[in-house]
């Protein structure tokens, strides 16, 4: 006999067919459609993340699982509704286009569902996920992770990214061992389930403010919890990933990660001087210092020798006052 969990998972799965067979068969789905394909998504990367549509009307779903005889209580469970005051169910996905989120075994769980229409974002948020429920808890969900296992592997390395749409355009070019958190800073969960299959993060978040805090605050998480060897990609002011790949090309994002990948040390220098004035002479001696500090933790003598000569050349000061200052830092450390 089936327990509570088949159920919703089979729930889920039938919520997928439907949703993805209204996208890419019904005129309900012609406008989706196209917003996906003009955004570069091929008919086979929609296939292969089974993404869909939910039209507007919001009892089809609800109508076609219950004549499938699901019980009302069960449907309430999966989170792809909202009950009504009296205790009717409407779709909870309602004009989005939606992506199925898969737990390690590759089963859909929850779903994200997106605006595309601008005259559609004052009715909500851009994305909206699953509530938590009895399969989906945000916390123990890396999307992708269940396709990228094997490119992790073969790669040796994950690529962290900071929304589920730069994976899918990653994926798309060749690049399958990303994976995206659903819009929450990264949890110690997801740490662990990372740290199982790789030693290796390359953390490839979006190029705006959001998006260097959210890289910072990651490292941070992923250095403290285990010891991952750590790179960084840095991106154009105000591009992700996906806006990369259709900008520059799939040869430059091949390239930006082979070659174009910060230490999380030199990540650390670009990050404290965004709020910086150099030129004034209080805020540039105060950025030497934070340097200096940050390079404590560096064990590398050869690595700390390397910035430390960048930094000298950069502000125009010997080494020798560079190391000076540095030894007096280190003993006090001590
Ligand atoms: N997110 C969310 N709710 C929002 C906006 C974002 O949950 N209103 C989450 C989503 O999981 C998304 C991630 O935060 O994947 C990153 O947000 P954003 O950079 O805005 O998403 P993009 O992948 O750039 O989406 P798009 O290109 O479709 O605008
Ligand atoms: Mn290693
Ligand atoms: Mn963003
Ligand atoms: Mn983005
Ligand atoms: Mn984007």
């Amino acid at each position: 006999k089936d327990s509570k969990k088949d159920f919703l998972l089979k729930i889920h799965e039938e919520s997928l067919e439907l949703f993805h067979h209204i996208l890419l068969q019904t005129t309900a789905g012609e406008k989706a459609l196209a917003y996906l394909l003009k955004r570069g998504l091929t008919q086979e990367t929609i296939e292969t993340f089974g993404i869909g549509f939910a039209p507007y009307e919001r009892t089809l779903l609800q109508q076609y699982l219950v004549g499938k005889d699901y019980s009302k209580e069960l449907l309430s469970e999966t989170g792809l509704f909202v009950e009504k005051e009296n205790g009717d169910l409407l779709d909870r996905f309602s004009n989005r286009i939606v992506f199925p989120i898969r737990n390690q075994q590759g089963k859909v769980v929850g779903f994200s569902g997106r605006l595309f229409e601008a005259s559609d974002f004052e009715t909500g948020p851009k994305y909206l996920n699953s509530p938590e429920t009895y399969l989906f808890n945000k916390r123990n969900v890396l999307f992708n992770f269940d396709k990228a296992r094997p490119a992790v592997r073969r790669e040796k390395e994950v690529i962290l990214f900071e929304g589920f749409m730069d994976v899918i355009a990653a994926w798309q070019v060749g690049i399958q061992n990303g994976v995206a958190s659903m819009g929450t800073s990264l949890t110690n969960e997801q740490i662990h389930m990372l740290g199982r299959i790789t030693d290796q993060v390359l953390v490839a978040y979006d190029g705006d403010d959001a998006g260097i805090e959210a890289a910072k605050r990651a490292a941070d998480l992923l250095i403290d919890q285990t010891d991952f060897d750590l790179a960084i990609l840095s991106f154009p002011e105000g591009m992700d990933p996906d806006d990369f790949i259709k900008e520059k090309g799939a040869p430059a994002f091949k390239e930006l990660i082979s070659h174009g990948r910060d230490t999380l040390f030199s990540f650390k220098m670009n990050y404290y001087r965004r709020d910086m004035n150099l030129k004034n002479e209080s805020e540039r001696l105060g950025y030497i210092e934070k340097i200096l500090t940050e390079m404590l933790t560096i064990t590398s003598a050869v690595e700390r020798e390397m910035y430390m000569k960048q930094l000298a050349a950069e502000f125009d000061i010997s080494i020798d006052s560079l190391n000076e200052q540095f030894q007096q830092r280190f003993y006090k450390q001590q």
